[in-house]
């Protein structure tokens, strides 16, 4: 029988996971190992819900959204049992290598097994870019994409209204999504967890905007600021002869993880994928395989894992320069 490694997919879902599941399976073949698919991320490794991956398998998804092995959160996998038991399952189907692709909770699972002695490389997969370990994971581009559509849309019809908009992004407790969406998009205002803001300050820059003579103001909420969207348009509402326009709020939610993969998350999840298995082809194994300067790197998971990565400054100072 021919070496046998395995791939799952964890987590929240992520435009590109099945580029990334198209590139471990025929790069696996190519290097001369049966790939085994494994259904609904560690639920599905728990109850041996897997099989065998042909290339043919993979075929017409690289530029599907979502997962054709399904995702799931498990919480069994988060005690010392569930990982011994995924070992368990592993060796009785003699497999001797995994590939998780996943965000933050699934490579802190994936470094629990590692660090039993399996063979694991993660690759980083997240719409929320909070993964140490590289500059973006799969999927942040694409989702980004639609939180900016979502927002050159809004401002049309905030225009027309003379209207602020609070648009709520995802990211859990990670500001990236909004930070990277409230520039991009032109927002007037953008709140995160990582900086301490007022909402008095997103009413002031509202105000500020309306006195300005703009037709619109946009503010970009993520999910996980103190004030998301909701407890912030609370707020601004109670006083809503100082913020000037008509306030509406519209949360993007889980639209910003459906969709296909734009071309950077197709690249970028097929460089995954092919770097995971050589990875594991060279014996390099209990890392994350990520992108840093424009190069494909593996971090050890005792570096990374259990870690959520700090926001990008370079990013922040510009936050204030670019008001009109
Ligand atoms: P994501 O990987 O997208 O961040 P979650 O945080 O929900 O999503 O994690 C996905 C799964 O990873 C969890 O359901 C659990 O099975 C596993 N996991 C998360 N945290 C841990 C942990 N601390 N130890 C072991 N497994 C974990
Ligand atoms: O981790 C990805 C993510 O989309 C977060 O941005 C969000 O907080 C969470 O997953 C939503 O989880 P669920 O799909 O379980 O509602």
């Amino acid at each position: 029988m021919k070496k046998r490694l395995a791939v799952l997919t964890s987590g929240g879902d992520a435009p590109g996971m099945n580029a990334a599941i198209r590139a471990v399976v025929r790069a696996g073949l190519h290097l001369g190992y049966d790939v085994v698919g494994i259904h609904e991320g560690y639920k599905g490794l728990l109850s041996a819900n897997c099989r065998l991956l042909t290339a043919r398998d993979v075929g017409g998804i690289i530029q599907q959204g979502g997962t054709i092995l399904g995702s799931a959160r498990c919480p069994e996998f988060k005690l010392d049992s569930g990982v011994q038991q995924a070992r368990t399952v592993l060796e009785a189907a003699e497999i001797r290598g995994l590939v998780v692709i996943g965000g933050n909770g699934s490579q802190t699972g994936a470094a629990a097994l590692a660090a039993t002695g399996f063979p694991v490389v993660g690759i980083a997969s997240t719409i929320d870019n909070d993964l140490l370990g590289t500059e973006i994971s799969i999927g942040v581009d694409s989702a980004l994409n639609v939180a900016l559509e979502a927002i050159d849309r809004i401002k049309i019809t905030a225009s027309s209204h003379h209207r602020a908009f609070l648009v709520e992004v995802m990211g859990r407790n990670c500001g990236y999504l909004a930070l990277a969406a409230g520039i991009a998009g032109g927002a007037e205002a953008i709140v995160m967890p990582e900086i301490e803001m007022e909402p008095q300050v997103v009413i002031d820059l509202f105000r500020e905007a309306y006195q300005r003579g703009k037709s619109h103001a946009i503010g970009v909420v993520a999910e996980g600021a103190p004030y998301n969207a909701a407890k912030l348009a609370q707020y601004c509402n109670a006083q809503k002869d100082h913020v000037g326009f008509d306030l509406r709020v519209v949360t993007l939610g889980h639209v910003q993880r459906g969709g296909a993969p734009g071309g950077f998350d197709r690249l970028l999840a097929t460089r995954f994928g092919v770097a995971a298995i050589e990875c594991l082809d060279q014996d390099v194994t209990g890392v994350l395989v990520g992108l840093q300067k424009g190069q494909i790197v593996s971090t050890p998971y005792a570096l990374v894992s259990g870690k959520t990565k700090g926001i990008d400054q370079s990013l922040v100072r510009m936050i204030g320069m670019l008001d009109a």
